[in-house]
């Protein structure tokens, strides 16, 4: 998967946009703007690729700190040229950041491809303190199965043709519908948010199911000695 990544990593920000026709940039836009952050917030930007969702927050809170953290270097370098300091490299599965350290931890296109899920959701929500939010860009499993067979045809023709005419591989990009095969809806997204420590608070959906927006906060666990253990499933 990273040596995946480190070959795609100079025609990552195009290949971003043409699959989401345009439209990527408006939806990570819309997951800063809705995210209500404090005056100076620290955020985490994980499997941040080139840095997209680093460079929104610090555009919409000059005073931010965000951490750009990638498991590929390549794109972390191409991070960095996009005047980006913090970068990061690290696997979502062992943050390097001590507990409570983020207001807002952000991931674009990144929860599918972590080999452990429920481990990477431990982690950043080990790492994000009480009350601070999650907000996830993601494809997902469309819940209709007819929906479900077309959307992942579609991904495996638009993954081929842009594959052969941009490294020449056409199985480049066909990572995509590979990863989202097992994969959730974004409804079963939403639940699983629930049940590893996280209070939905708003999702967007968009091209019919394929792509969602997840807005949730890090549950405030109550104070005194029988604080209910939070489980992840
Ligand atoms: C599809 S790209 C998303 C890039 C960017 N967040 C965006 O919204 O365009 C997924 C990124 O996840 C990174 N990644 C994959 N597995 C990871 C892991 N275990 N820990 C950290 N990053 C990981 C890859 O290196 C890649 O840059």
């Amino acid at each position: 998967m990273r040596a995946m990544f480190h070959t795609v990593a100079p025609r990552y920000n195009f290949i971003t946009r043409a699959f989401s026709y345009g439209m990527d940039g408006r939806w990570k836009r819309a997951g800063v703007e809705r995210a209500d952050l404090p005056d100076r917030p620290i955020v985490l930007d994980l499997a941040s690729g080139t840095g997209d969702f680093s460079l929104l927050v610090k555009r919409h809170h000059p005073n931010s700190q965000a951490f750009t953290v990638d498991i590929t270097e390549r794109m972390l370098r191409f991070a960095r040229a996009r005047g980006l300091p913090y970068a990061v490299c690290a696997d979502a599965g062992v943050l390097p950041f001590r507990d409570s350290a983020f207001d807002c931890v952000f991931i674009g296109y990144g929860l599918r491809n972590f080999p452990n899920l429920k481990r990477a959701l431990q982690e950043i929500e080990r790492v994000t303190r009480p009350g601070g939010l999650l907000v996830s860009l993601d494809f997902f499993l469309p819940a209709n199965r007819l929906m479900r067979i077309l959307y992942l045809a579609y991904l495996y023709a638009q993954g081929t043709f842009w594959g052969f005419v941009l490294h020449g591989r056409p199985r480049v990009y066909t990572y995509i519908p590979d990863s989202l095969r097992t994969f959730v809806s974004i409804d079963g997204f939403s639940s699983l948010l629930g049940r590893a420590g996280y209070r939905l608070l708003a999702v967007h959906k968009h091209l019919l199911g394929g792509i969602g927006l997840h807005w949730a906060a890090k549950e405030v666990a109550p104070a005194g000695p029988d604080r209910p253990k939070r489980i992840c499933a």
